[in-house]
């Protein structure tokens, strides 16, 4: 008998037999089976079977300026010859951390870690040490990595979510405990008076508010300049935190999303770009929070460490990525993003579907709804729209065009206008494809 399986598939039918469904991490999957990569440059991915593809995905958001670039391969080549990690200090953390503190006015001081997990849960349990209070608050919806109080109502579901004046903690994992669910308070994203009402209940107990300015899952809606002074003041007059996740929205503007809403977070979790292609998480804020973690204090409140934190060679690839993110790639970028919203909702138009575009900078989303979405419920995918996105998502892939499967789309420098009327022109096939479902 003739071999007949492409090579994915045998590399899948092999990876099935090592990890759970065939992956270490569940992004990568697709139905049949996942494509594999042999290699990426730029904007371009190529697969085991030959087929070049435009990434729009960029690793979920982490390639800044695309696959490989000439300048972050050379400095990482140049310190894997070195060393990569050490039981020392390098200068590479050192230069790095003075670099990303000139970035935003409200970063004091920086500690990196390995990954947006880890810093999102590091900015949490510093909240806590900081103000020796057990709750913390989050909108629900939100993505903010795999903490189990972060993940907090991150997938609730009509069934779950409860009522919109008082929203249920969901879990997302089997066996998460009754105590962090009791100790996680969701609130309404973009709902100043409903968020205020459910803070105001527990204001005695609460570290902090942890907020994304654009939160992805939420719908990829910018926060309202409303909502973000409401937590801002609200958690000033009692006595907790505001804690920005700027993982993802880092890239909005040069000093992340928070630059252009006038208010500052005391502390802002990043990490993905930041790494400039390689695992990477950071905490930076306030002086006197951040120094929670400070092993010289007399008393340390947050004993704080990791074997590959501030590695020398994520250092010297962040810190090369970043230099080139400077003020004006942030705005060409932007622009271009701009460019793309505009011909999406063109091709939207000339589909006739009911479609609609959200984001903010680098950023879209495309929803199969009439109106963008306010916050989680509305932004929330039913069966209809799931059928919808995985056909317009299928028929991108078939025509050269790889997307986030919300049908979010990153941009990374080194695209072009023309790779953005490439993807507005596939994105017009996509809508019609969705179209013909609903005939
Ligand atoms: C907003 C946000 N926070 C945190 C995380 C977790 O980051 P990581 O996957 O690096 O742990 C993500 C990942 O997608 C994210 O989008």
């Amino acid at each position: 008998m003739t071999e007949t399986k492409s090579r994915s598939e045998q590399l899948y039918e092999r990876a099935l037999k090592v990890m759970p469904g065939g992956a270490s991490r569940n992004t990568i999957l697709r139905k049949p089976h996942p494509l594999y990569v042999v290699r990426g440059e730029g904007s371009r991915v190529l697969d085991v079977e030959g087929v070049e593809r435009i990434d729009f995905a960029n690793n979920m958001a982490s390639l800044i300026h695309g696959h490989a670039h000439p300048a972050i391969v050379e400095a990482v080549t140049a310190q894997m010859g070195r060393g990569t990690a050490f039981t020392l200090g390098t200068e590479a953390e050192i230069e790095y951390a003075e670099h990303m503190i000139g970035r935003a006015d409200s970063f004091e001081k920086i500690r990196f870690v390995n990954s947006g997990t880890e810093a999102v849960m590091h900015c949490l349990k510093a909240a806590r040490a900081f103000t020796g209070r057990p709750k913390i608050a989050k909108a629900e919806g939100a993505y903010h990595g795999l903490y189990d109080f972060a993940e907090i109502s991150q997938t609730a579901k009509p069934a779950t979510w409860g009522a919109a004046e008082h929203p249920e903690s969901v879990p997302v994992a089997y066996g998460t405990p009754q105590g962090v669910l009791d100790d996680v308070i969701i609130i309404p994203f973009n709902d100043p008076e409903r968020a205020v009402a459910l803070l105001d209940e527990h204001a005695e107990e609460i570290a902090c508010v942890l907020v994304d300015p654009v939160p992805h899952r939420v719908g990829l809606i910018p926060i309202a300049p409303d909502f973000v002074r409401t937590l801002r003041e609200w958690t000033e007059r009692n006595g907790a935190l505001l804690v920005f996740d700027e993982v993802i929205t880092f890239r909005v503007g040069y000093g992340g999303a928070q630059e252009g809403h006038g208010v500052r977070p005391d502390l802002t979790a990043m990490g993905k770009m930041i790494g400039g292609g390689f695992p990477v998480g950071a905490l930076a804020g306030r002086r006197e929070v951040m120094d929670v973690m400070d092993p010289l204090a007399e008393k340390v409140l947050f004993p704080h460490s990791g074997t590959f934190s501030a590695n020398p060679i994520t250092m010297t690839a962040g810190h090369t990525a970043m230099k080139l993110y400077d003020r004006e790639a942030v705005e060409k970028l932007n622009a271009l993003a701009d460019r793309a919203r505009t011909q999406i909702e063109d091709a939207i138009r000339v589909a006739g579907i009911d479609a609609c575009v959200t984001g903010a900078g680098s950023m879209l989303r495309v929803h199969f709804k009439p109106e963008p979405p306010t916050e989680y419920r509305t932004a929330f995918i039913g069966p209809d729209e799931t059928k919808l996105l995985t056909a317009f998502l299928d028929h991108l892939f078939a025509n050269g065009i790889i997307l986030i499967n919300t049908g979010t789309v990153m941009l990374s420098t080194v695209m072009t206008e023309q790779d953005i009327d490439t993807l507005s022109e596939a994105m017009l096939g996509g809508f019609r494809t969705a179209r013909e479902l609903l005939a």
